[in-house]
């Protein structure tokens, strides 16, 4: 049993781009389609909500599992083969909480000290369960992030990180690359465009 769009249903959707061998299912939720942009093997599960701000590019064989929310006025990437779990938010957009100014989108901006900055999330990244993206933050290619993080500041490619906020754990080895780069040439095998397209 599944839940995903087919083909024709995603194409209505208006994405700006969407590659093939995608599934989608139809209780997410996609606001400013036309901003975002999806490669090949991308799956995103039931009850997220993207809110497209000024772009959002998702690699290819990316897994964005379910409840999970992107919100705010910036841009996001998220690299290849990346793994967002369940009930992560990435924040592109948040409010000032100093109290200098005021808070809410009910409020003219004049009257609020937002700050709007994009998030980078690099190549072979997963985020666990529950975490929390803040704006501006870069992830390193190949960075994990444990479950219930909050993400305040850049993380460097390969470091294990967790906790609120996120401070290094560990490292991640290196074996999953190699994985990929024998996935695609098995991969462009059968299919022989797989993996060239661009994301
Ligand atoms: C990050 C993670 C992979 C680390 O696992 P691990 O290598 O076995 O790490 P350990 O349990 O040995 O913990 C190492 C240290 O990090 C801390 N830590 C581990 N995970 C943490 C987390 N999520 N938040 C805060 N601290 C964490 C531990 O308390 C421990 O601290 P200490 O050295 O002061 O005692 C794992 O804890 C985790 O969060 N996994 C996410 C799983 C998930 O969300 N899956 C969803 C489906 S993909």
């Amino acid at each position: 049993l599944s839940d995903f769009l087919s083909p024709d249903e995603i194409t209505h959707i208006g994405f700006a781009h969407v590659g093939n061998n995608v599934l989608i299912s139809r209780h997410a939720l996609f606001f400013a389609a036309d901003h975002i942009s999806i490669a090949d093997n991308v799956r995103i599960d039931a009850y997220c909500l993207f809110s497209g701000g000024e772009g959002i590019r998702i690699g290819r064989n990316v897994h964005v599992s379910a409840f999970t929310a992107i919100l705010g006025r910036s841009s996001l990437e998220i690299g290849n083969f990346a793994t967002v779990s369940a009930r992560c938010t990435i924040f592109t957009s948040s409010d000032d909480y100093t109290g200098a100014t005021m808070t809410n989108p009910t409020i003219p901006a004049d009257y609020r000290g937002a700050n709007h900055a994009p998030v980078r999330i690099g190549d072979h990244v997963i985020i666990g369960a529950g975490s929390t993206i803040l704006p501006g933050v870069e992830v390193g290619n190949s960075a994990g992030i444990g479950a219930a993080s909050l993400v305040k500041g850049n993380v460097t490619a390969f470091d294990l990180v967790a906790g609120v906020p996120a401070r290094v754990i560990g490292r991640r080895v290196d074996g999953h690359l190699r994985l990929a780069d024998q996935l695609l040439a098995v991969k462009r095998r059968e299919v022989p465009n797989f993996g060239r397209q661009r994301t």
